[in-house]
């Protein structure tokens, strides 16, 4: 019989999200088959795997917005979600599109100054979202996520469609935040260079399944051309191909 508690504040105090033995199907479609996977305040998760694997319902799952068919999830209250595309709203201002509901208080536009000034965008309070670059947009996005001053934050491969350049400083730009916040973070990615970049744990889902682990015990900020940070990445690219086989 299923277990499902979600959004609760049962959890220990670090503990920012824990799935036991989840279960997720759409049908007879298998999703996720048996899932353990815990966050603690503080950590960050970066979540890889081929594609069609149930990434992103792992993600939806923590967000509460799928439901577990079988299993148990405790999920911090106050979680914010970033996804792939930044998601504004048109007709709202960047200012609004931060604040969403709070946008009708009174000292609303500084609320927005103070989360658009954590991500470099304070000049572009009053602009509207068509005018904003993607990854100013993106950043938008993660200013938003940020406001509601979350325990956990899930971003679901959000740099993937910008620039090479664009995504290693917005990378930088989510460290820098997280160091400041110490929010858990869990990011999907398909990047193992991201991944090395920002987690302090990696974990590979393959068939709805957690196949493997790796810690990354390597300072801040890592540098990429490092013997370390390579010999963790063949480690994790024969992990990954061993997932597919
Ligand atoms: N709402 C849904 N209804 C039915 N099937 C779904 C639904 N959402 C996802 N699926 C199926 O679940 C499986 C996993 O999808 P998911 O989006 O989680 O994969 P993913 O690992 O994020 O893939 P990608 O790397 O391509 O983003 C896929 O087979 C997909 O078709
Ligand atoms: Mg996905």
């Amino acid at each position: 019989m299923s277990e499902l508690a979600y959004q609760t504040d049962r959890q220990t105090a670090s503990v920012v999200a824990s799935l036991s033995r989840v279960g997720k199907r759409y049908g007879e479609n298998t999703v996720l088959d048996q899932v353990d996977f815990t966050v603690q305040k503080g950590e960050v998760v970066a979540l890889v795997g081929p594609s069609g694997t149930g990434k992103t319902t792992l993600l939806r799952l923590l967000a509460g917005l799928e439901s577990a068919t079988s299993g148990r999830a405790e999920v911090s209250a106050n979680t914010s979600v970033v996804f792939q595309e930044p998601r504004l709203i048109g007709a709202l201002r960047v200012w609004a599109n931060v604040l969403l509901d709070d946008a009708r208080k009174p000292d609303a536009k500084e609320r927005a100054r103070a989360a658009l000034q954590d991500v470099g965008l304070e000049d572009k309070l009053s602009s509207w979202p068509v005018s904003l670059s993607g990854g100013q947009a993106q950043r938008v996005a993660v200013a938003r996520a940020l406001y509601r001053r979350p325990d956990l934050m899930l971003l679901d491969e959000p740099f993937s469609a910008l620039d090479a350049f664009t995504r290693r400083s917005i990378q930088s730009l989510v460290l820098k935040l997280w160091d400041h916040y110490r929010f858990g973070l869990v990011i999907v990615t398909h990047d193992l260079d991201e991944a090395l970049i920002l987690a302090d744990r990696i974990v590979i889902l393959s068939k709805g399944r957690i196949c493997h682990e790796t810690r990354v015990d390597l300072p801040r900020e890592r540098d990429v051309t490092s013997p370390e940070f390579n010999a963790l990445k063949r480690d994790l690219l024969r992990q990954f191909s061993l997932s597919v086989s």
